[in-house]
């Protein structure tokens, strides 16, 4: 499986998104390649930091930028249970490659006008992208969720009614632990001490993202 955490609007937490994801599945047995395809490369200097710690970050990690990320994916299928394509914050090269890869794009939004109003031009670009890769899954979950106030709803609200889109029911709160986690190499999973609330967060999106596949 090929997840691309993709998003046109920068900061909406891909890369906390993708480094969360591939070290949960990789505590879950799976073999894992991320590829950073964001010439920022955080994923990368975050899996180095991890690296760092523990001596292995338990998943195995490229970059690759602009067409690259459609040739190499292909090659690199095969050798791993799954990918996830950590992809740059603006509509590049290599997003675009990623999403006519990838089985699912996931596109975290923050609960904010600006990133609700971005959200529609993402989804333009999945939409495209079914042109070449017609079984392309859209998923949207809402990150950084406040505790309360009616942001959340209304972002929900048009999560749910943007047509091809699966919005998922589970969200990532606004929480220090992810934060905290990615400064120190670690998920909300393996960090110390957990934040029990952002760990039921993760693991919900793990699983609604990957079901019961083995
Ligand atoms: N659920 C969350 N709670 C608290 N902080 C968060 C959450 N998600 C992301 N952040 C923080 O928000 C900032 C941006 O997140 P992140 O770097 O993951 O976004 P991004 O989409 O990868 O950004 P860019 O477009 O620059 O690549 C980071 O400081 C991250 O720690
Ligand atoms: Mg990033």
């Amino acid at each position: 499986m090929i997840i691309a955490v993709a998003n046109v609007k920068g900061g909406a937490g891909k890369t906390t998104l993708a480094t969360n994801l591939a070290i949960a599945r990789a505590i879950a047995g799976r073999d894992v390649l991320l590829i950073d395809a964001d010439n920022q490369g955080s994923s990368a200097d975050f899996t180095a930091l991890r690296t760092e710690q523990l001596g292995n970050a338990g998943y195995a990690v490229a970059r690759l930028l602009g067409r690259e990320v459609r040739s190499e994916v292909s090659k690199m299928r095969p050798k791993f249970d799954e990918i996830i394509i950590d992809v740059g914050g603006r509509d590049s090269e290599g997003l675009r490659a990623a999403l006519t890869v990838a089985d699912a794009v996931l596109i975290p939004v923050l609960p904010s006008s600006f990133d609700v109003w971005s959200f529609s031009s993402m989804v333009g670009l999945a939409r495209e992208a079914r042109g070449i890769n017609p079984e392309l899954r859209v998923l949207a979950v809402l990150n950084a969720a406040d505790a309360q106030g009616s942001d959340n709803r209304e972002a929900r609200e048009l999560l749910k009614e943007t047509e091809g889109v699966e919005a998922l029911s589970c969200q990532l709160g606004r929480r220090k632990a992810y934060r905290n986690a990615a400064a120190q190499g670690r998920s909300v999973v393996d960090m110390t001490p957990k934040d029990p609330k952002a760990v039921e967060e993760l693991t919900a999106l793990v699983a609604a993202i990957y079901g019961a596949s083995k």
